[in-house]
């Protein structure tokens, strides 16, 4: 063998090491001998989160969380990720009324919530409900076949074939990959997801030079006023389940039960209708609206609120006429209050967090 070659083999093979070392490190930054217990970092004006006993958070376990739900390999086609219908610098929602991008090419039946402050929702996942947890929830879109379209045993095995998702499964689980690691995983990440650093956020917690405009504040009260029983406290959502008068009929439901609301969960008649309220936050961002996405823009929302009131059986009682008029009455300057205020909901530190990015791309 020629000194030539056998250096040109060695370059080759430094070359080879050091992307790789390198591709490893944008990914890697973490010890992979120890696991270290981590603690959500609730904001200050918020209550505290609640955590799953059988899936403690670890810094190993969410960041596995993290890769994984950016990894194309957890769709059936390779070509979807969770992040592929959850974008970050939307607050992890789609921009799209009813996604059509799953593997079967199949519309959603609902329209894609972003996902924020998850560690609080209690109720269960989904527009209605239907998921109980984070630790069961990402079974639904991995095996659904309009959605990831994953035969469950072929993402083990797909995954097996990782040797750094070999480390951290066992570091993080003490076990081999399997699919109930990958869900618990996702969920760490995804308890993570905490929005709570707007310019609202700021000025309650009276921050250094934090203040909100008077239109703004004006807004603010009228959210308290007017919104607040059901986008409640600082989380902006009481996390139960309401009929906002979008509907009034639920008779002709031939598809998925879709706009029977929370009943298809219970399948008790005072559930139809009835939708998870959704949180407030960064919903300057989040459009469009609603469980199917009707509503594209803000103004739609409020002018349903003040003039699109229908009722039926299950509307909420705080929608309903008591002198006269159906709804929650706004004025045009009400009105554009609520939209400055709602815009000091959005918190940028959330939606350009590095540590909740695509670990792959930066
Ligand atoms: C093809 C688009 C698509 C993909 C891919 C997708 N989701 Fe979703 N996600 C949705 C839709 C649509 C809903 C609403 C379903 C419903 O309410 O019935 C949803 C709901 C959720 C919710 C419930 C949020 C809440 O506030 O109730 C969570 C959590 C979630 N997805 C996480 C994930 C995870 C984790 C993955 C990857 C394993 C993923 N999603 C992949 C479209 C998608
Ligand atoms: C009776 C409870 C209730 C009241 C009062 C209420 N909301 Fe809602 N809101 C809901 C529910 C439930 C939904 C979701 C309904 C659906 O998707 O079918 C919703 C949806 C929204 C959305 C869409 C969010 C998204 O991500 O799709 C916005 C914005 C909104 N409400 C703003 C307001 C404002 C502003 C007020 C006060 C003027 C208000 N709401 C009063 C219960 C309520």
């Amino acid at each position: 063998m020629s000194a030539a070659y056998v250096k040109a083999r060695f370059v080759l093979l430094a070359l080879l090491l050091s992307t790789l070392s390198c591709k490893k490190e944008r990914v890697n930054n973490l010890n992979l001998d120890q696991l270290h217990p981590e603690k959500l970092a609730v904001p200050g004006n918020f209550p505290a989160a609640t955590d799953d006993p059988d899936n403690p958070l670890t810094k190993e376990g969410i960041e596995l969380g993290r890769l994984l739900f950016y990894d194309t390999r957890l769709s059936g086609n390779n070509q979807l990720s969770c992040a592929s219908c959850h974008h970050q610098n939307i607050a992890f929602s789609d921009a799209t009324v009813l996604s059509n991008i799953g593997v079967s090419g199949k519309i959603l039946p609902r329209h894609t919530p972003a996902l924020i402050n998850l560690a609080w929702a209690t109720s269960g996942l989904f527009w209605d409900g239907g998921s109980t947890n984070l630790e069961s929830q990402a079974f639904g879109p991995l095996t659904s076949a309009d959605e990831m379209g994953q035969n469950l045993s072929e993402l083990e095995f797909e995954l097996k074939q990782v040797p750094d998702y070999q480390k951290r499964f066992k570091l993080v689980f003490g076990s081999e990959i399997n699919s109930a690691s990958v869900v618990k995983a996702l969920a760490q990440f995804q308890r993570t997801l905490i929005s709570g650093d707007s310019k609202y956020d700021q000025y309650i917690r009276k921050e250094a030079g934090a203040n909100l405009t008077d239109q703004e504040k004006e807004g603010l009260s009228l959210v308290d006023s007017k919104c607040r029983n059901c986008h409640a406290g600082e989380l902006f959502t009481d996390d139960r389940f309401h009929n906002n008068g979008i509907d009034a009929d639920f008779s002709n439901d031939s598809f998925e039960g879709l706009y029977q609301g929370r009943y298809r969960i219970s399948y008790n008649l005072e559930d139809l209708g009835k939708f998870k309220t959704p949180t407030l936050r960064n919903v300057l961002l989040t459009a469009p609206y609603m469980h199917d996405g009707r509503f594209s823009k803000l103004e739609d929302v409020l002018e349903h609120y003040n003039s699109g009131v229908k009722v039926s059986g299950t509307t909420d009682p705080t929608l309903l006429p008591t002198v006269g008029k159906r709804g929650i009455l706004l004025t045009a300057k009400d009105k554009n209050a609520i939209l400055a205020f709602l815009a000091s909901l959005t918190d940028n530190t959330f939606i350009q967090n590095k540590k909740l990015s695509n670990p792959y791309h930066d």
